[in-house]
């Protein structure tokens, strides 16, 4: 697919993974709708962008709210492509506490909430939007997930960002049977540990320690290795149901 002709939305654009999937669109000269929270700071990265992007706010998991950046993208042009970045980290709890305490329950459905059934939202309605899409390159659109390496090696205390980001893994060869009629190809990156405002939260020398778990190269990764392979498989007309993983081949231990 031709990148210079479409419009692309990106879930989660004010930040991390998705601010950069926006930045590497609009240099490939692709119009991009950036969709967050109206409390994120969406508006400045799509300024920062120039006119190729603008900033139309909503909750991924509300689907009257999702509806507005998706109309916007598909008034700016031909909306080809959906990479859904938005998420959010785990509510790193343990099933038991030290005392046998159980786990809020409430505190794992949120995550699955906004991984898992935000996930779900914005692919229907993604693809929805982009069924009457005319034929190019064979495609109507393209559709970019995002796991973890978490969706294969969860780590203690991650039990409801894993089963959130397995549950994307899982989905994504399904989702692309399902949308084969349609010519609609869906595929998902499972990112290994990369420097983003999520990560940002931890101490330095614990991501120091994280980059040094990590066999080549010893780096967190760089929000731009993301973008990177976002537009690739975006482009590449023969790439469908695959989960890729993108780690510098890390495999996280059990914490
Ligand atoms: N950074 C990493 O190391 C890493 C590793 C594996 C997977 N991931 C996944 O990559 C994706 C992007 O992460 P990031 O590191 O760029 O994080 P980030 O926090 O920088 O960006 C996530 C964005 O999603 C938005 N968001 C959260 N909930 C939303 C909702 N309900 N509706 C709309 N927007 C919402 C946030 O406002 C934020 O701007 C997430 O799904 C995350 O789980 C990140």
């Amino acid at each position: 697919m031709r990148l210079d002709t479409i419009t692309a939305l990106v879930t989660g654009g004010a930040s991390g993974l998705g601010a950069a999937t926006a930045e590497a669109f609009v240099a490939a000269g692709a119009k991009v709708v950036i969709t967050d929270l109206p409390s994120s700071p969406g508006a400045d990265t799509a300024a920062a962008l120039g006119p190729g992007a603008r900033f139309v706010p909503a909750d991924i998991t509300d689907p009257d709210s999702l509806a507005t950046p998706l109309d916007a993208a598909c008034e700016s042009g031909q909306l080809r492509a959906v990479v859904h970045c938005a998420g959010r980290g785990g509510d790193r709890l343990r099933i038991l506490d030290k005392a046998g305490k159980p786990a809020a329950l409430d505190s794992y459905r949120q995550v699955l909430e906004v991984n898992l059934v935000g996930t779900y939202n914005v692919l229907r309605l993604g693809a929805a939007a982009m069924a009457g899409n005319t034929l190019d390159d064979g495609d109507r659109g393209a559709i970019v997930l995002t796991a973890s390496a978490a969706a294969f090696e969860g780590q203690i205390g991650q039990t409801s960002y894993s089963a959130s980001k397995g549950g994307v893994h899982a989905m994504t060869l399904v989702a692309a049977r399902d949308l084969a009629s349609w010519q609609i190809r869906v595929n998902t990156i499972a990112p290994g540990t990369f420097d983003t405002p999520m990560l940002a939260r931890l101490r330095e020398d614990i991501r120091e320690s994280i980059a040094e778990t990590i066999p080549h190269p010893k780096r967190l990764g760089h929000a731009a290795d993301y973008a990177d392979l976002a537009l690739s498989v975006v482009r590449n007309p023969y790439l469908n149901g695959e989960t890729i993983r993108l780690d510098g081949a890390l495999r996280m231990g059990p914490r």
